[in-house]
């Protein structure tokens, strides 16, 4: 009869304990009757104890990153589109280069969306030897599909071309640079025979966490944010405006669990974050600012009310900054003001707006399934 008092009936007999037999993905053969998971063994990368346990819990932060991802949960279709399509088609609802901005930016984030899950998934996810933070992974996979899925949805409402949205990460150079250079470090995690365990290998790794962590979805991301929220703020594509702040809201969690997981590596790996190897993050970041500038001036050649390439290119610098500061990292460009005060009010979206007290949509639950 099994004994279910006794935690450790004999843990001598086991001493590979929680060794990875299972491996860093969780998928290889049982040990059967190995010691339980000790918290001790738990690791961001290279983790001796088996990945399939999520508890103990060792990353609390990881843990509530989750909770505060599914707390936050949206859907795009539950926003209304009506007054953006009205406007969309009204002849001088927006000006010439409104439309372009609008447009790019869109199609920057369509692909953009796909990239990160495509990294997460494929890259990432593979070689964090941490359940908490696989846990939290599988909940920003979903998102960034909601994600995808806005885009889907505000093609569909506005009747857009969709070739040319989500291929315009492969025609318009300046998507392209972006898309390209984040992909570049990447790509070697794509190899099969990719594995971390070496400091060559693992600083491979922390590369591409601060390619598409801190820059993709932390800079990149966040001009996106303030040219489309800059329209809404004119009463211009609100509903455009209003997705794109519950994406932010998703997206800002997404970052600083990027930050925390770079962090928590530096804590236990403090050999990978060298000097030189500081100095090639910063050159990383200041490269990226200076892809984002070239973006800001290809999608707003002249600008509009509050918003213009010089100011995107003051934000990026003041952005970076704060990147550099949250990684413990020496600030890449001079001090300067944030151009976009208003974007924290707008990123302290939190429940002020009641969206779950006023969305239109009821979920599925058990009792509205009908097997029949
Ligand atoms: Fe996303
Ligand atoms: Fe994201």
């Amino acid at each position: 009869m099994l004994d279910w008092s006794e935690p450790n009936a004999n843990p001598a007999l086991h001493p590979a304990a929680n060794a990875a037999a299972t491996g860093a993905t969780g998928l290889g053969t049982i040990d059967r009757g190995a010691a339980r998971v000790s918290v001790d063994d738990k690791r961001m990368i290279n983790a001796r104890a088996d990945v399939n346990q999520l508890l103990p819990l060792k990353y609390r932060w990881a843990w509530e990153k989750y909770l505060s991802g599914c707390n936050n949960h949206w859907m795009p279709t539950e926003v209304s589109m009506q007054a953006d399509i009205a406007l969309w088609r009204s002849k001088d609802g927006l000006t010439d280069d409104e439309r372009r901005m609008l447009k790019r930016n869109l199609g920057f984030f369509a692909a953009s969306e796909s990239l990160v899950a495509n990294n997460i998934v494929l890259a990432i996810y593979r070689h964090l030897t941490n359940p908490e933070c696989r846990q939290y992974l599988l909940r920003q996979a979903f998102e960034e599909a909601i994600h995808t899925h806005t885009f889907q949805y505000i093609v569909e409402s506005l009747a857009l071309d969709e070739g040319e949205l989500f291929n315009m990460y492969r025609e318009v150079p300046s998507i392209t640079d972006k898309a390209a250079w984040a992909l570049k470090h990447t790509q070697h995690l794509d190899d099969p025979d990719f594995k971390t365990g070496t400091p060559e290998a693992d600083q491979s790794f922390l590369r591409d966490l601060v390619a598409f962590y801190v820059i993709f979805e932390g800079m990149w991301f966040y001009t996106g944010f303030a040219q489309i929220l800059s329209l809404g703020r004119r009463n211009k594509m609100v509903g455009i405006a209003e997705q794109y702040q519950y994406i932010l809201r998703d997206e800002s969690i997404h970052l600083n669990f990027g930050i925390d997981v770079i962090n928590q590596i530096k804590i236990e790996n403090p050999h990978l974050w060298s000097r030189t190897f500081q100095d090639e993050v910063r050159g990383m970041i200041a490269d990226a600012a200076e892809l984002e500038a070239a973006y800001g001036r290809d999608t707003m050649p002249r600008g509009f009310l509050g918003l213009n390439a010089a100011l995107c290119e003051q934000y990026m610098h003041f952005i970076a900054n704060r990147r550099c500061a949250q990684l413990g990292l020496a600030q890449v460009f001079a001090e300067t003001e944030n151009p976009f005060p208003w974007m924290s009010e707008v990123m302290d979206l939190k429940k002020e707006k009641n969206f779950f007290e006023t969305r239109v949509i009821e979920y599925q639950n058990g009792g509205a399934l009908s097997w029949d």
